[in-house]
């Protein structure tokens, strides 16, 4: 059984007055799910050292140090505590260019300095009407997953584009037709894919968790709006363990 996994993804969002959020959060957490923050990187230390709460950066570059300046290494996330660090998310794809081999070269940093990538695909709009999710959603996962991926340091997360902050969550049918076939596509890459964490991503919150965990491949959730505060996220956390 994959693990299940509640992460929280605050974006550009949080000042130190927010750390009582994350600090609720932690003391939140609930046994049977891993629970992850992924603060701003100005927070990420301060955040590490909550006890109990596992915390990600937010993107990596993929050299291990070097004249890069704004940006941090994975080693860099790593040394400020973090265990995970997302790549690949639709807002890094569209605001800073970053293709798939720009992510599997990411996510091949994050796993050289021991994160766990969790690597994001997903589709627009226009791709979804235009009937091709799956076929969009493939190509995004055999372009960004890195030689050397397996369920102890890879978690996929799926984040329809249009879904994303809009309040508009992809229907459960068609989570559960993306993520049926992400599993058939894992098992054939990764020798144990049927144990990486699937998780969907995309204006989810407490009032529709539920329905998205019940569903047979979902292991958790990325969660971007309602991780901002711990009485949005621990009911969705609650909702990963009650499935
Ligand atoms: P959202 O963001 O929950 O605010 O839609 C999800 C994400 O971008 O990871």
């Amino acid at each position: 059984m994959p693990r299940k996994i509640a992460a929280g993804n605050w974006k550009m969002n949080g000042l130190r007055a927010d750390l009582e959020q994350a600090r609720a959060i932690a003391a939140g957490a609930t046994d049977g799910v891993h629970a992850v923050l992924c603060p701003p990187a100005t927070l990420l230390a301060v955040a590490s050292d909550l006890s109990g709460l596992a915390t990600g950066g937010q993107t990596c570059h993929p050299a291990a140090k070097g004249a890069h300046t704004g940006d941090l290494s994975a080693a860099m996330l790593a040394d400020a505590g973090a265990s995970y660090c997302i790549v690949g998310h639709s807002e890094r794809r569209a605001d800073h260019g970053e293709s798939d081999a720009d992510v599997a070269a990411q996510a091949r940093a994050a796993h050289d300095a021991g994160l766990t990538a969790i690597l994001c695909i997903g589709e627009t709009l226009d791709q979804r009407e235009a009937g091709d999710t799956l076929a969009i959603l493939e190509a995004q996962l055999n372009g960004s997953l890195p030689d050397g991926a397996h369920a102890g340091n890879t978690v996929i997360a799926y984040e329809p584009v249009w879904a994303i902050g809009t309040g508009k969550v992809a229907s459960p049918d068609q989570v559960a037709e993306v993520h049926d076939a992400l599993r058939g596509w894992i098992v054939d890459v990764v020798p144990d894919g049927a144990d990486m964490a699937l998780l969907y991503g995309g204006s989810v919150k407490a009032s529709n968790a539920a329905e998205l965990f019940a569903l047979t491949n979902v292991d958790g959730a990325l969660v971007g709006g309602a991780s901002l505060t711990a009485d949005d996220f621990l009911p969705i956390v609650r909702a990963l363990a009650a499935a």
